[in-house]
């Protein structure tokens, strides 16, 4: 079969979509039950989304078609680079957002053989973050959009990690559904009526979740980032052998408090105890995981239940967490987790929500469009 323009092959779609295409007069190679393989030609009703990532320490691009379907990703991690200081530092994660902006967006055009020219709309992370990491990032996907002609569309980079589990699933949600974000640096239970529309109920008042497993595990002397090493550690350890407090705020009991938790790790990882156990750090892992993802479990369910959700959308890096996730499975709440490739931060996520915000809003003003180290969700 012989194509010419843009070509996208073997993507899945749903019956619905499927006789919504077919009345477009598109091609379409194999019909199932639920889901059909189909062949696109691009151009024709949709819209390759370019996502651009540099709100922190990696550095990503990514393409997706129509908000949901995944072209190609490349993400650079800076891992290597902060691991020496324990934790990231700006300076240095901004210069090599330099060096790896260009090469991860050629990377993903190669990657799903089209052309920069091919790009109907750049989608960029222009916040939060660090104020360095974002101007990179930003000022890469306005030259591009500037030189191409094409509309540019700022996106929240934590409404993006939300919407990581919509693309992650093709069950319709309900809204309202309550938004669970659990990353290196937020920690917040939000209501969503629909898409694009956020009231914040719980936040954390001290401690991201993310930065706390990163701080107990420097205090435990293992490498950054802290939460997969302590996730691995605390799979061997007995999660009641401390018995550990995360904070409740008077009040407020949809918010968060970790730095009291973490301060009695600190005092605990001090104790004599430690020289002479080899399960000590084990044990102190798993009592504080447990500790920690409890609290968050419980808040999100009375949360769920005082605002009338009975599903719950889940985003953030520190919902790689597999501890977590088989928690929640517990709960009656229909929960959605993003696939494992979503999780960190990554621009297919961008490109995701960058199509339903252009969609809904139009384009950003390319010249107006600046790097938010805050951005409000509601
Ligand atoms: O969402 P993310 O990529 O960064 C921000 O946007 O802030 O999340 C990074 C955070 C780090 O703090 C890291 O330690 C944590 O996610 N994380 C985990 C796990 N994997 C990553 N925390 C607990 N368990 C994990 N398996
Ligand atoms: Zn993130």
């Amino acid at each position: 079969m012989q194509f010419s323009g843009r070509v996208l092959i073997s993507c899945l779609i749903t019956n619905k979509e499927l006789k919504k295409k077919k009345q477009e007069g598109l091609l379409f190679l194999e019909e199932k039950k639920f889901f059909s393989t189909i062949i696109l030609p691009l151009g024709k009703g949709f819209m390759l989304v370019l996502g651009i990532e540099s709100t922190c320490d990696e550095t990503a691009a990514a393409l997706v078609v129509d908000g949901k379907k995944i072209l190609s990703q490349s993400i650079a991690s800076q891992i290597d680079l902060h691991d020496i200081y324990g934790g990231v530092v700006p300076e240095l994660a901004c210069r090599r957002h330099i060096d790896a902006i260009l090469p991860v967006i050629k990377d993903c055009l190669n990657q799903a053989n089209q052309l920069v020219t091919d790009i109907d709309l750049i989608a960029v992370a222009n916040g939060p973050g660090l104020i360095g990491a974002l101007l990179i990032g930003l000022h890469a996907a306005k030259g591009l959009a500037f030189a191409l002609n094409k509309p540019l569309v700022g996106v929240n980079h934590i409404e993006a990690h939300l919407y990581a589990s919509l693309m992650s699933t093709h069950k319709e949600i309900v809204f309202p559904c309550l938004g669970v974000v659990l990353s290196g640096g937020h920690t917040a239970l939000l209501l969503i009526k629909e898409l694009g529309h956020y009231e914040l109920i719980g936040q954390t008042v001290d401690d991201a979740i993310g930065e706390a497993f990163d701080k107990v595990a420097k205090l435990l002397s293992l490498p950054y980032p802290g939460g997969p090493k302590i996730e691995e550690l605390a799979k061997q350890g007995d999660p009641y052998r401390f018995k550990l407090k995360a904070g409740q705020v008077k009040g407020r009991p949809f918010d968060f408090s970790f730095s009291g938790l973490k301060t009695a790790v600190m005092y605990t990882a001090k104790s004599a105890e430690r020289d002479n156990n080899p399960h000590f750090c084990v044990d102190l892992s798993a009592s504080f995981q447990k500790t920690a993802f409890e609290d968050i479990y419980n808040k999100t369910v009375a949360a769920a239940l005082h605002y009338g959700c009975q599903t719950a959308i889940f985003g953030g890096g520190v919902t790689n967490n597999r501890y977590l996730r088989s928690l929640f499975s517990t709960s009656s709440l229909e929960c959605h987790f993003p696939h494992f490739d979503l999780t960190l931060d990554n621009a297919a996520m961008i490109a995701g929500l960058g199509y339903h915000t252009y969609l809904k809003r139009g384009p950003s003003d390319l010249l107006n469009l600046e790097a938010q180290t805050r951005i409000p969700l509601s």
